[in-house]
């Protein structure tokens, strides 16, 4: 593939025990594009999410990130190095605020210690004043302005995944994972979703790789997919051709929806 690829995996393989969950992947994401990740239930998608992000350690492979090797790198690290993700369960903090779910995210950037924190010294004030200012235009990008201050339980399911986003975005990423960002949504919130990732992608300038079984958002916006099955790459390239792909088909076969978009 030509142009600039933001992020490589180098035939990457992930065994537990006696399991090879992905086998040899070769993910090459251009910069600036809206990638798809693909495949049946159980394929290993989520488990590239977990070596890409530092969660897991491939067991054999390197992943390379904007020129820097991040393979084995934990996971804050790889947040620093500019990747962030969502989780396919979400994992918000739910007695806290939504305004504070996304500070969360946020504390990544600080510049000032836990010693200003305690004594409030003016360096600290400036720095929690700017990011909570900061935090809140991420609400109100992510359009949850206006619940600040609920509790993050208390959010409906597509806002808590919004909510999610926020977060993510507070960690000042360049790549974005989204795992299954339209799970659980209904036909209109998955539509307003696929515009609100192409607008993310241009606002914050990211380039995004996204898990999802709705065939109508990952044809919709997706510019090339890879399709997983039992963690082999079965297929590569733009929606058209993958859609009309006789390997990705039979993979889908007996999936509910399939490939039906
Ligand atoms: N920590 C782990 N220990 C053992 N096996 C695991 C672990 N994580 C994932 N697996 C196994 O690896 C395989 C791939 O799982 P993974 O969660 O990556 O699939 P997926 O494509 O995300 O599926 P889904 O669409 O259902 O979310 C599965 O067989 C799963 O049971
Ligand atoms: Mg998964």
């Amino acid at each position: 593939m030509s142009g600039d690829v933001i992020l490589a995996t180098n035939d990457v393989t992930m065994r537990f025990g006696g399991l090879a969950a992905v086998t040899d992947l070769s993910l090459a994401v251009r910069r600036g594009t809206i990638a798809g990740l693909i495949g049946p239930n159980g394929a290993g998608k989520t488990t590239c999410f977990n070596m890409i992000t530092g969660f897991y350690k491939p067991t054999t492979g390197s992943i390379v990130f904007d020129g820097q090797e991040v393979t084995g790198l934990p996971p804050h690290k790889v947040c620093k190095a500019g990747i962030a993700r969502t989780f396919q369960n979400i994992r918000l903090f739910g007695n806290e605020t939504v305004l504070e779910n996304v500070m969360i995210g946020r504390h990544l950037r600080q510049k000032t210690s836990w010693i200003d924190a305690v004594l409030f010294t003016p360096g600290y004030l400036r720095e929690d004043k700017a990011m909570r200012a900061h935090c809140l235009e991420l609400l109100a990008a992510v359009g949850l302005a206006d619940l600040a201050d609920e509790q993050a339980s208390s959010l409906a399911y597509g806002a808590q995944r919004r909510l999610e986003i926020a977060r993510a975005l507070a960690t000042e990423p360049s790549f974005l994972l989204l795992d299954e960002p339209a799970a659980g949504m209904n036909p209109q919130e998955s539509e307003d979703l696929m515009g609100f990732v192409r607008t993310i992608r241009q606002d914050f300038d990211l380039t995004i790789l996204l898990i999802e079984h709705d065939m109508k958002v990952v044809m919709g916006i997706c510019e090339h997919i890879w399709v997983l099955d039992y963690g082999v790459t079965i297929a590569e390239g733009a929606p058209e051709a993958i859609r009309r792909d006789p390997k990705v088909i039979l993979a889908y076969l007996g999936e509910e929806g399939g490939l039906h978009a």
